[in-house]
């Protein structure tokens, strides 16, 4: 196992911050998958065969995303109360943007009511995610989850199978390639928003990023997990749990 870590990482694959039990399922599922006995083999399969070494690079990017992933959190976001007129977000692992357009659609319907303004920096460290987020343009089939009058208010037909965000939103998001733990965005975040990302790093991984998010937020501000994902101790005593479901919390 170890060897296959150091093998990737010489090939510019840094795993060493992912949980060793996610890498050690998805490498098991590729030695089923070549009908191999043990990693030695597979090792060797690894360094010489192109195909597999794709397929490996794939099966360790998760990039699951959906829009309204979880609806009743992005929905809750309208309720929270701002002390400011300018919302500063950030999605920390936003994939294909699917995440940072959903909260663009949220923070626009409120600003339609409560006159806000915002802007959403959006970061993910896979390029070729960020490019097609950046691009804005969706398959009709991943637009399920939205409304008939959100589509309507906030979507153009692109073509026969598509469909592209409008302009109102694309504008409102700044899309960027960044790693989460090393990179150092600005500060003074109103919400950080970082979902079903936090589950495959290790625990002091975990740790030092809610340290680091709690550093960047605003005083008050709000934290969003995935819904596998929750404060752990070593950090209660920087955040207050105030909506336990939606795994939104305040920074204290
Ligand atoms: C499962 S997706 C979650 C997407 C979105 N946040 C959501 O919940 O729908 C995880 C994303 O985290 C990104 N990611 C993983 N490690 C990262 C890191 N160290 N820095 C930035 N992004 C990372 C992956 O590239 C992937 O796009």
């Amino acid at each position: 196992m170890e060897e296959i870590v150091d093998y990737l990482y010489t090939k510019g694959i840094d795993l060493r911050y992912y949980d060793q039990s996610f890498i050690k399922r998805r490498i098991d599922n590729r030695l089923r998958v070549r009908r191999l006995e043990n990693y030695e083999e597979y090792i060797k399969l690894l360094c010489h065969d192109n195909n597999e070494y794709r397929e490996l690079i794939y099966s360790l990017s998760i990039n699951v995303t959906e829009f309204f992933r979880d609806k009743d959190t992005f929905y809750s976001i309208g309720k929270l109360p701002f002390n400011t007129e300018y919302i500063k977000i950030w999605s920390a692992g936003c994939a294909t943007g699917e995440e940072a357009y959903t909260l663009a659609i949220i923070m626009e319907e409120m600003s339609r009511v409560k006159g806000i303004r915002y802007k959403i920096f959006a970061t993910d460290r896979n390029n070729n995610a960020i490019e097609y987020a950046k691009k804005g343009v969706y398959d009709i089939k991943l637009l399920s989850n939205i409304s008939k009058e959100l589509l309507e208010r906030y979507f153009v037909k692109y073509d026969e199978a598509h469909y592209k965000v409008t302009d109102t939103i694309k504008y409102k998001i700044e899309f960027n390639v960044g790693d989460i733990i090393t990179s150092q965005p600005s500060n003074n975040f109103d919400i950080i928003v970082c979902r079903n990302v936090l589950i495959y790093f290790k625990q002091n991984i975990r740790d030092e990023l809610l340290i680091k998010f709690h550093r960047l937020l605003k005083e008050k501000g709000y934290l969003i997990l995935g819904r596998s994902e929750i404060v752990t101790n070593t950090s209660v005593n920087l955040y207050k749990c105030i909506m336990p479901l939606e795994r939104i919390y305040m920074k204290i």
